[in-house]
Formats: structure tokens, sequence, C-alpha cells
């Protein structure tokens, strides 16, 4: 059944996948459905994108709490891992556009990832923005994520790479399960993990069928061959997270009709904000969740 579900949705994702590659880094209802978000039904989630990463150095402490104080429901992290097999958070794979250093995540040990400066990089491109704290700041793992922010916050974490990483997914829900983050808080959405992998979330929902899984897709099937798509994807998601340059308001309603949530990425202007919500989103990934929240209070009245 998992291989034969794994094939169908490889082959409709297979063009979004490589669409995904493509991208620039910078800028780039089976048993999981039942899961429930911790948000009321109808609510419409802020997702902290690398935390507020419009404001402070991407996947760094100090931009997860900026993302917390402006009222983000979720801090977005995407996961790497170390030579020495520790989960940390960074997009790339290299450390070369958000640190000091060069080279890939996997062939730093943690003692020497935890030596580059994740922050001063944001400082020097964003002047504007710059604060003599961020200077130093390091890579954190995903550990010492859960340890700072507890059940404090959601969490909406990302695999990346499951072929570069092999593990990565047992490590990751060891994790969680140490920080009392699966069992009813899984069910209950505190944590909710994406991938542009489908091989990915199946062998989560497989280990794990209670944890809520969004699929990433970087270049949804549009029109009638979405359906097909998203009756694939239901079978082991609760959600879509869609490129937002590469959908319309059809699609939205069409995701909506198959019982799908659908958070697109990444929307950092009001206008767009404003958009999305009028196609009927039920969330978003922002690096300015401060904005999504001032725009989602208007839409409100
Ligand atoms: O996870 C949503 C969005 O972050 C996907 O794109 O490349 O920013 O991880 P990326
Ligand atoms: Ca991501």
């Amino acid at each position: 059944m998992k291989q034969q579900v794994l094939r169908m949705v490889m082959a409709v994702l297979a063009v979004g996948m490589v669409m995904h590659a493509m991208i620039p880094a910078a800028n780039a209802a089976g048993g999981s459905a039942q899961a429930k978000l911790p948000a009321p039904e109808g609510k419409i989630v802020n997702v902290a994108h690398r935390g507020a990463s419009g404001h402070a150095p991407e996947h760094t402490i100090a931009s997860y709490e900026l993302g917390i104080a402006m009222k983000a429901d979720y801090i977005e992290i995407d996961l790497q891992m170390t030579k020495d097999d520790v989960l940390v958070a960074m997009h790339d794979q290299a450390v070369n556009r958000t640190t000091n250093g060069s080279g890939y995540v996997r062939d730093y040990m943690l003692e020497e990832l935890k030596k580059l400066d994740a922050g001063s990089w944001f400082n020097a491109s964003f002047p504007e923005k710059a604060k003599p704290e961020y200077a130093g700041l390091q890579v954190p793992t995903l550990e010492e994520i859960f340890q700072r922010f507890g059940r404090s916050t959601n969490y909406y974490i990302e695999t990346k790479s499951p072929a570069a990483y092999p593990g990565m997914e047992e490590k990751l829900l060891e994790l969680m399960e140490k920080y009392h983050l699966t069992g009813e808080n899984g069910r209950s959405g505190k944590v909710i993990i994406q991938s542009f992998h489908p091989e990915s979330l199946l062998k989560i929902h497989e280990l794990q069928p209670d944890i809520p899984l969004v699929q990433l897709i970087s270049r949804p099937e549009l029109g009638k061959k979405a359906n097909e798509q998203l009756e694939q994807i239901k079978q082991y998601a609760i959600g879509v997270g869609p490129n937002f340059s590469n959908i319309n308001k059809e699609y939205v309603q069409t995701v909506r009709g198959h019982g799908l949530l659908i958070h697109p990425y990444t929307v950092n202007t009001e206008e767009a904000m404003k958009t999305a919500l009028s196609w009927g989103v039920t969330g978003l990934f922002t690096d300015y969740p401060d904005v999504f929240h001032k725009v989602m209070k208007k839409h409100k009245r």
C-alpha cells in the first residue's frame, strides 16, 4: 500500500519537485487527516517563516522569539543534519549564505558548526534592521529550540533532502517524543511536519500516524488535474503548502473542497496577503508575521 501510494504521489509531484530544486535557495484523509490543529476551527494560521526572518537573521533563536512576540501561531523550522547526525535549523544545505563559514552542514561536526556566526550576515545585508546582538548568534539545534520554547509555541518543521540525510525522520520523532510533542500533543497539532518529499512524509505517517503532515508543492497541478494529486495527498496529509506564485483562487477552492488545509509560501506583502485571504487560504507562511497579523485583523472586520 505504502509503495503504491508513494509511486503515485511521486509521479504527480515529480514536476513540482524538479521545479523547486531549480529555485535559488535564497528565494527560495487517511489517518493523518483525522489530526486536528491547535487553532480553533476556521482560524487562519500565521506561520513565521524561518522565524520572523524579515526582521531578524533566519533560523536563529532571536528570529523565533520575534516570531512568537509578533503573535505567529507557528514557528517554521527547516532541518539539516550535521556530520555527527545532529538536527539543526538551517534552510540551505550549505552554510555559506547565512553564516561566516563555507561548505555543507553535512560536513560539519556540531562543535564546529557552533563556532560559526549566523547573525552578522544579516546586519551586513540589512543595515536598516541590524542589531549588535545579532552578531555572533549560533546555529541552533532542534533540541535547543525545543528546550527554549517547549510547548509554549507550535512548530512547523520541514524535513529537507531525505536522500542526503537518511535517518532524519527517526531523529526528529525521537526528539519530539523526548520533549512530549507526540501522543496527544502530536494529535493536537503542536507540531506539523512538512516536506517537498512525499517519501519523507509517508515514512513519518507510518511511524507516527497521528502527526499532522503537510505536502509542500512548488508547482501544483491546476484545473481538473488537481483532483488526482489532492486525492493522493489526502491519504497521508492534512494539507498542502504550495508556492503562492503558482496558484490561483480556483486552486484554493479546489483544495478546500477536498477537505484539505492550504498554507501557501512565502507571502510577504500586504497586497498578496489580502489576495490569499480573499481566495480562502487557511493560513500562510510569511517572513513578516506582524504584517499578516495586522492584515488579518482588518480582514475580520
Ligand atoms: O516550508 C514552506 C517554505 O519554507 C518552503 O520553501 O524553500 O523556504 O523551505 P523553503
Ligand atoms: Ca521551509
